[in-house]
């Protein structure tokens, strides 16, 4: 049964961005009211702590569309843990750190899959599902680390470093993991480094990530110049500042900060790993140094925890909104393709890191 008409679908090739959702919501017939307000009672009472209830009559119209048509899309929706509260709780089927959301690609059932995240999540889970179809619902969304680095820079770090290996961040095009041996995320890299048989390694393309995992690995590594944009805003004068004006406050980092921020932190590691970390330790206050949607996603879990939050927001991440994805699953929005030269190659670097993650 095809929920949109023809009209729909020919007005959405020209429509201006942000107005196509409001029209498959007319069309759909899903409009905010006291029925939906209580049918979506239980998911406002979940989330009421970070969505104001000025804004639950907007999102609530989505949420339900886009529930309704991945059921009948059978569609299985990926958020990474920097979506938004209303995607992270409203809308995904899995939510996660970027090697959760690596493993559950794969394993991913359904014909579809629609990836709230950035570009390099989205080509990953094309990479490990070749025959679904992959939507990203906005192509733009893309990460200054993935940009930092090209396959052409692989190919000359491979000619100066001849036999080292080279360990590459999955923040990265595909193109560039086809040009590496194996992948990383924060959550395992040491492990990854570790576990070469080499006593030196290229780990590109973060250069804090390698250097904090040089600081923990057995072995001689090297890093290239990449950034991420949010993560290398933090600095370590704030963190003191922070603890300073607030002693018990309890401090934990992602590894794309630079060393010296990590070693103001009572812990770090990859979101998923921050995220344990609170839920296990239930923290008075704590300060999660890294994108700030993530306190939103896990205060709704942690309603004892009081979360202080220096906002470093991701642009990529956010490009990604609720009449984005109501569009995507309507008029698949945005189809994620992969070069068949280039994708056996990455897709072996990704296989790799997950088999050497077990
Ligand atoms: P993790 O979720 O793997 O920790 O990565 C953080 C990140 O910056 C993803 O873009
Ligand atoms: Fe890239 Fe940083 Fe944004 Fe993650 S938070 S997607 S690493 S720019």
């Amino acid at each position: 049964m095809a929920i949109l008409s023809d009209a729909l679908l020919t007005e959405a090739k020209t429509a201006l961005p942000g107005q196509t959702g409001a029209r498959i919501l007319q069309e759909m017939d899903i409009a905010y009211s006291d029925g939906m307000a209580r049918d979506m009672a239980p998911l406002y009472e979940r989330v009421k702590s970070v969505i104001p209830s000025v804004e639950w009559p907007f999102f609530a119209p989505y949420i339900q569309a886009i529930n309704d048509l991945k059921r009948e899309r059978n569609a299985v929706i990926l958020a990474h843990n920097y979506q938004t509260p209303e995607i992270f709780h409203g809308v995904a089927d899995v939510v996660g750190d970027s090697l959760q959301l690596a493993i559950e690609a794969a394993k991913a059932e359904g014909d579809v899959i629609v990836q709230c995240g950035v570009h390099f999540m989205a080509e990953t889970s094309k990479l490990l599902n070749p025959e679904k179809t992959v939507l990203i619902p906005d192509m733009g969304a893309g990460c200054s680390l993935a940009d930092s680095i090209t396959a052409k820079d692989v190919r000359a770090l491979r000619e100066a470093y001849p036999g080292v290996p080279i360990v590459t961040y999955v923040n990265t095009s595909a193109a560039v993991k086809a040009e590496s041996d194996v992948c990383c995320t924060s959550s395992n890299a040491v492990k990854i480094v570790n576990g070469m048989g080499s006593d030196r390694v290229l780990c590109i393309p973060d250069e804090y990530l390698a250097q904090n995992i040089a600081r923990e690995a057995d072995v001689e590594v090297i890093a290239w110049k990449g950034r991420c944009e949010v993560h290398e805003q933090f600095t370590a004068e704030e963190l003191q500042q922070y603890r300073t004006d607030d002693p018990g406050l309890r401090i934990i980092a992602h590894p794309e900060c630079k060393p010296d921020v990590l070693d103001e932190a009572d812990f770090s590691g990859s979101t998923s790993a921050m995220i344990k970390w609170v839920t296990d330790n239930q923290p008075d206050r704590v300060m999660m140094v890294t994108e700030c949607s993530m306190s939103d996603n896990v205060a709704v879990e942690n309603p004892n925890v009081n979360f202080v939050r220096p906002c470093n927001l991701c642009p990529h991440m956010k490009q990604i909104t609720l009449p984005k994805i109501l569009e995507a699953l309507a008029f698949n929005r945005t189809e994620i393709t992969v070069d068949a030269a280039i994708s056996s190659k990455a897709r072996a670097a990704v296989e790799r890191m997950i088999e050497l993650s077990r």
